[in-house]
């Protein structure tokens, strides 16, 4: 069985995507309707290693290996203080030797790509500094129950694009045929490569992106490990908060989205993210869904074909 990792949306083709979220639809009806999931993973352990905390990514992980059958086991920055009290490799070889899938929660990209390098399991990334993979297939599938498709739709986020969810967002568009427009005041841009790669547009201008969007999306403006420039952050993003205004740009039908936790006020205002435009408890739900999907991808390899 080739050994395949999920540490960037890239490492999944359109057509693997497409699977993932369909067998996510169908474990999503499966629990609705019957009240359980087959214990498909049955003896299967999953370890989720976090250097920085979580709500959604936490309880979606191990809820959804209880659903199907097997056990998650959380281990959090200080229950093994990865590259300080032991380096990552080493890590990755000892909890690959027992494990059978592995999740992590880094600060550096570098990090997560080490642990996978050095895995003989998969290695999944539960957000770092760089990419938030798991998110943006709860997004897509959320996204497809509301719009009935994915191709060809107009996607717009505003607000800092040097950021992890922008990231991952920006190379779906690429690969499921999506525009992503972005828009970030000068200085908080995407990373060059995944720019280029992704060839998402980016501009300044909150209202030229968000024009004649299907979807609009925003993230928090200070996300984990930007802290210290809070108060800064704070000034330079409030053009760009998601509100009514803003929202009269983007389609009559236009949907909204934010991968939580959200700081209403700041990036988004509460009448947008709790009135009917908003999807983002959906959202939230879905990620439990769509990973569980993906963790049965990433062991059955027979699945793949
Ligand atoms: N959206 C998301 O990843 O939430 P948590 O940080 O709470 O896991
Ligand atoms: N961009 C945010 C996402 C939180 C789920 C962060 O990295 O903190």
């Amino acid at each position: 069985m080739k050994l395949r990792h999920f540490v960037s949306i890239s490492d999944l083709s359109s057509k693997e995507i497409v699977k993932v979220l369909d067998l996510a639809d169908k474990l999503k009806r499966e629990l609705k309707t019957k009240g359980k999931n087959k214990k498909i993973l049955d003896g299967k352990t999953l370890v989720m290693i976090y250097e920085k905390p979580s709500l959604r990514t936490r309880l979606s992980f191990e809820i959804g290996m209880t659903q199907l059958g097997g056990h998650a086991i959380y281990l959090g920055p200080t229950d093994i203080s990865m590259g300080k009290r032991e380096s990552v490799t080493d890590i990755a070889k000892v909890t690959s030797r027992m494990a059978d899938i592995i999740m992590a929660r880094t600060f550096s990209h570098k990090i997560v790509e080490e642990l996978a390098k050095n895995s003989s399991v998969p290695v999944i990334n539960g957000l770092s500094d760089m990419e938030h993979p798991c998110q943006i297939l709860a997004d897509l599938m959320t996204i497809r129950e509301v719009k009935k498709k994915l191709k060809g739709l107009n996607i717009s986020y505003v607000g800092d694009c040097e950021n992890n969810v922008v990231h991952s967002f920006a190379l779906a568009c690429q690969i499921l045929e999506m525009k992503f427009k972005c828009a970030a005041p000068k200085g908080y841009e995407m990373n060059k490569k995944i720019l280029a790669k992704s060839k998402a547009i980016q501009l300044t201008d909150p209202i030229k992106a968000v024009k004649n969007a299907d979807v609009v999306i925003t993230d928090t403006w200070i996300s984990m490990g930007d802290e210290a420039e809070k108060e800064k952050r704070l000034k330079i993003f409030k053009p760009y908060q998601v509100n009514k205004k803003l929202m009269k740009e983007a389609k009559n039908n236009a949907i909204f989205l934010h991968c939580l936790p959200a700081y209403r006020g700041n990036e988004v205002t509460s009448e947008i993210i709790d009135g009917n435009k908003s999807f983002v408890f959906q959202e939230a739900e879905n990620r439990l869904h769509a990973q569980k999907a993906l963790i049965i991808f990433l062991l059955n390899a027979r699945f793949r074909k």
